[in-house]
């Protein structure tokens, strides 16, 4: 293999390190000059949001895979919930130049959506369908910085992709059964809206979403334990959210909602590597370095010189596995959080 002796911080080939900004200040003009707390909470996204729980009652519950809900924020959050275009539907709708996906009949679920555009919302969201509108802080500097500060101050990878989505729900409707891959906080904006929240007793570690009743994903299906239900849990614990409500979902909990008026909530949601996530990339900016592995997989699939394939495989993962034991954490890290570690 043509390369130096040891795993080294090679450049990535994925998702390009983001640069973390910590906010720290209104622009003038949009709102009254920041409290203190106010101030507080745009350098601490994830104390703004878990007010007035401490950091650390916070990560008992994250590392036990465990929801957590407070009610009655406010002046924490005051930023979030002056956004303008976060007032109501009719302004979001405004506001929103992109597609929105709305529930179609039958199971609700963002696998069984269309998109459909803004003027089109209003009938369907009428018409009993909940309504998604996707990376919204792809339009919103205030979002965009609560993501990146919230990533950075939960000790997430570089590599996480995080973003905000927003649910608009008609009374009586929500959506199924399901549990997802990633990191969730539901802000509640307007409206009342109910979750059942779950453990996930059939698989650890999801890196795939699932929905009851709907086909499971052939990887997530190759390593859970016997097939997914056909009902939800019922040890499920309830939390009905008001404006101001926040509930952390925990990634792989099994989940379903219920809007118990129209409502409007904002999640922050992130999906963030797991050490699969972080080894391949690493492992794949090391082997890039390498001309002979950058070579097409020629002839894997012909019957004739398919001998030569695996031939030239096993010679690399021989020296593969002669470099393996020279890679640490550190070094990997050093590639996947470049500029970001705490430690260089
Ligand atoms: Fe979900």
């Amino acid at each position: 293999m043509k390369h130096a002796e040891r795993c080294v911080a090679v450049p990535l080939t994925g998702k390009p390190n983001p640069e973390i900004t910590v906010p720290h200040e209104h622009s003038l003009g949009e709102f009254p000059p920041a409290t203190a707390l106010e101030r507080h909470a745009m350098k601490n996204p994830l104390q703004s949001l878990i007010y007035p729980y401490s950091k650390s009652e916070f990560f008992a519950h994250y590392e036990d895979n465990a929801p957590l809900v407070i009610h009655d924020l406010g002046e924490s959050i005051r930023e979030l919930t002056a956004l303008p275009f976060l007032e109501s539907l009719e302004t979001l709708l405004a506001f929103w130049p992109n597609k929105v996906d709305a529930y179609l009949p039958g199971i609700a679920d963002e696998d069984n959506s269309i998109a459909i555009t803004t003027a089109e919302a209003p009938t369907h969201f009428e018409n009993g369908r909940g309504l998604l509108f996707n990376d919204i802080n792809t339009l919103s500097p205030v979002l965009k910085k609560w993501l990146e500060a919230l990533t950075y101050e939960l000790g997430l990878s570089s590599l996480t992709y995080a973003r905000n989505l927003v649910y608009a729900t008609p009374a009586g409707k929500g959506t199924a059964p399901h549990f997802d891959q990633n990191i969730n906080f539901v802000l509640q904006m307007h409206g009342t809206k109910k979750w059942w929240v779950a453990p996930n007793q059939h698989v650890e570690g999801p890196m795939s979403r699932h929905t009851i009743g709907l086909p499971i994903d052939p990887e997530l299906g190759s390593y859970t334990e016997g097939a997914m239900p056909e009902q939800f849990p019922e040890n499920a614990a309830e939390f009905v959210l008001q404006p101001g409500s926040l509930l952390f979902v925990p990634r792989g909990a099994w989940h379903k909602t219920e809007a118990l008026t129209d409502a409007l909530s904002l999640n922050f949601t992130l999906s963030a590597p797991t050490w699969i996530d972080l080894v391949t990339a690493a492992l794949r900016g090391r082997l890039a370095q390498s001309s002979e592995w950058r070579e097409t997989a020629n002839f894997v699939t012909d019957t004739e010189r398919v001998h030569e394939a695996v031939e030239k495989l096993d010679a690399l993962l021989s020296d593969l596995a002669q470099d393996i034991p020279n890679w640490n954490a550190a070094d990997i890290l050093g590639a996947t959080e470049a500029g970001q570690l705490p430690f260089e």
